[in-house]
């Protein structure tokens, strides 16, 4: 029998680890056990301590829900969402960047056709948002889903509004022959990720900032190609440099123009002044 020390004991749950039968999870759980005791060992983690951060972590779960992801949110705000991404995406640089999915995507959104309005009259200024689908070499993309969501003019999403069962600024568009797609809702508006659970807490006793910049949420899966999931910033937005979540890359700002009440891109006319905003999101073949 070999006994346990602080000097062995690493070795001795590595071993133990390294016993799963799926090889990757052997490697997953040994790299696992190796860090958190390099960790321990170098903060010389208190029981106080460790005890602390389990009750955060008993939180952390007892919050979280269908609408609400603390987990998530926990990655997110670590960077440990957007390293995974950005090594498990490295595009060709021509290609539209991936950015995070966030705790707020939901599946089953509406259907819309193009330039609908995903927005149902809610308050804020009209923006439309248009531009093609394209591949690497400029071919138009057609008939592809953009899976769209985004929050309201007070910076939340439906699940974060008591009372609101309903899905809201969210839609399904489907890309036209010839790649072109039209989104009409209205300008979101930079927003705090949820402060009012574990991460708000730890993150409040920072200087961190917690807010995220003016965004819209894309989602485009299209079989033979890359999946994508990134977002849109507006540019000039506040926290552009500061996203609480790492998600903001320069290839993502766009300018969200000011037009005066008139012609709109789908052949309409507003009444009101409008934003707009053309982007071409650029998807890379699958090898
Ligand atoms: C979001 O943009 O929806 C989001 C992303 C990460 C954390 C919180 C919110
Ligand atoms: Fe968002």
């Amino acid at each position: 029998m070999q006994l346990v020390t602080e000097d062995n004991i690493t070795e001795l749950a590595v071993q133990r680890w390294a016993t799963a039968g799926d090889p990757r999870l052997a490697e997953l759980m040994t790299a696992l056990v190796r860090h958190l005791h390099d960790f321990a060992r170098e903060v010389r983690l208190t029981e106080a301590e460790w005890m602390a951060a389990v009750q955060w972590l008993t939180r952390t779960g007892q919050i979280s829900n269908d609408k609400r992801e603390e987990f998530i949110l926990t990655s997110d705000v670590l960077g440990l969402s957007m390293l995974v991404v950005q090594m498990n995406h490295r595009l060709d640089p021509r290609a539209t960047p991936a950015t995070v999915l966030g705790p707020f995507h939901i599946e089953g959104s509406p259907e819309l056709g193009y330039a609908e309005d995903m927005s149902e009259g809610l308050p804020g200024t009209p923006l439309y948002l248009h531009g093609t689908l394209r591949d690497l070499e400029g071919n138009p993309v057609p008939n592809a889903v953009l899976d769209v969501w985004q929050a309201d003019t007070e910076g939340a999403y439906e699940s974060q509004i008591p009372d609101i069962d309903e899905a809201r600024l969210r839609a399904k568009y489907t890309t036209r022959e010839d790649g072109t797609y039209c989104v009409r809702t209205i300008a979101p508006l930079g927003y705090a990720i949820p402060m009012d659970g574990p991460v708000g807490d730890l993150i409040g006793r920072t200087e961190i900032s917690y807010f995220r910049p003016a965004h819209i949420h894309f989602l485009i899966n299209v079989p033979g190609y890359e999946p994508l999931i990134t977002h849109l910033f507006q540019e000039g937005s506040d926290y552009l440099d500061s996203d609480v979540v790492f998600g903001t890359k320069q290839e993502l700002v766009t300018a969200f123009e000011e037009r005066e009440p008139g012609p709109t891109p789908d052949g309409g006319t507003s009444d009101v002044p409008w934003l707009e905003s053309t982007y071409d999101f650029v998807l890379q073949k699958q090898a």
